[in-house]
């Protein structure tokens, strides 16, 4: 039996090169967190930007909300500068009201802001916002046009393949580079199949083909061999990685979960505690935290009630000495073990 070195991080993403360009923004690197509401806010986002997340994009934020005097928008858009490139991604179903957030926000300073046509939550798309805007293809075409004529930051969009069968994904990427948006991010799944088979990485190859804008591709990307995979299969500029990312941020420096020293899952579970803390307040921050708590431990490696444990509420201190206690137990040390040796 070999015993061999665990992985080294990769070097940052400054020493990539440039991938591609969102108008005249470079990406440096192929990997990126994609926007998740109620995950990929700024201290989950800024801990995957830092282990090599090649930009950052923001959970989606009603424009209704962005207009009215509501404090949720600034919290989900607040972002520092070092995780730019920053997209600010937001949805709605009225062109001028889009237009008019998007303005509102781009004094922010973001450096590109993205139009949501890709949720299938029924309260948004049932009213024509997020994916209910693919059936109305004009629609699109009238909000990148005020979009793109209006903002000085570049516009991309991000969708599905279509509302149902009846798939429009290569209608609306073409109105989308037409209308002069920058990017197309594509998640592989019509909204009737939410998040159910798999995502249809063909598709996702059409769409690369099709236009001359940098296409990024979304859905089911949960290794680093998979990162590998899309890229191959549909020759995309980059890919996103959602749900992959949850319990391992640390796949943006190319490590798969059990390759990740328990030394570095410590150190970042204590950070994304410490930003969350920081950023919500104690208790918000050490509740919020909980639903990624259980995905950053191994769960098969925990008994029942060390599972039970570590979802009751408790102050951010207490809740960091429970983890040390599991983490140095037998179990989870054997496990480590066992991932370096082969
Ligand atoms: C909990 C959750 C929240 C999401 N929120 C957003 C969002 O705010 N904006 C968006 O464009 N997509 C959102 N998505 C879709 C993801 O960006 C991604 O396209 C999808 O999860 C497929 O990729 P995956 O298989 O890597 O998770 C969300 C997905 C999940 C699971």
């Amino acid at each position: 039996m070999n015993v061999v070195s665990p992985p080294t991080l990769r070097d940052g993403f400054a020493s990539q090169g440039s991938a591609f360009h969102i108008r005249n923004i470079p990406i440096h690197g192929d990997t990126i967190l994609a926007p998740m509401d109620g995950y990929s806010d700024w201290p989950f986002r800024s801990l995957c930007r830092e282990l090599g997340s090649a930009m950052s994009y923001t959970e989606f934020v009603k424009v209704e909300k962005i207009l009215s005097r509501s404090k949720e928008p600034a919290k989900r858009l607040f972002f520092k500068e070092a995780e730019r490139p920053m997209t600010f991604q937001i949805y709605g179903d009225d062109p001028d009201l889009i237009l008019q957030a998007a303005l509102k926000i781009q004094e922010n300073n973001p450096d590109v802001i993205d139009l949501n046509m890709g949720c299938p939550a029924k309260t948004i798309a049932d009213r024509g916002a997020g994916v209910g805007m693919m059936p109305t293809p004009l629609k699109i075409a009238r909000t990148f046009r005020k979009l793109v004529k209006n903002l000085r930051v570049p516009v991309t969009g991000k969708i599905r393949l279509g509302w149902d069968r009846n798939k429009n994904y290569k209608l609306i990427a073409r109105i989308v580079e037409e209308e002069g948006g920058s990017l197309i991010a594509i998640h592989g799944r019509t909204k009737e199949q939410r998040y159910a088979g798999n995502a249809d990485w063909d598709a996702i190859a059409e769409v690369k083909s099709l236009v001359k804008i940098p296409v990024i591709g979304s859905g089911d990307v949960k290794t680093v061999a998979d990162i590998d995979r899309m890229k191959a299969h549909t020759n995309v500029d980059a890919v996103m990685i959602g749900r992959g990312a949850i319990p391992n941020p640390w796949i943006f420096s190319r490590l798969d979960r059990d390759q990740v020293p328990p030394e570095l899952v410590k150190k970042t579970i204590r950070k994304h505690l410490a930003r969350s803390v920081e950023f919500y307040g104690d208790e918000d921050g050490s509740r919020l935290f909980r639903k990624n708590a259980v995905q950053y431990v191994m769960m098969q490696h925990l008994t029942r009630d060390e599972r039970k444990e570590i979802l009751k509420s408790r102050p951010s201190a207490e809740f960091l000495e429970l983890l040390e206690k599991i983490y140095d137990s037998p179990i989870i040390a054997q496990a480590a073990a066992e991932s370096i040796l082969i």
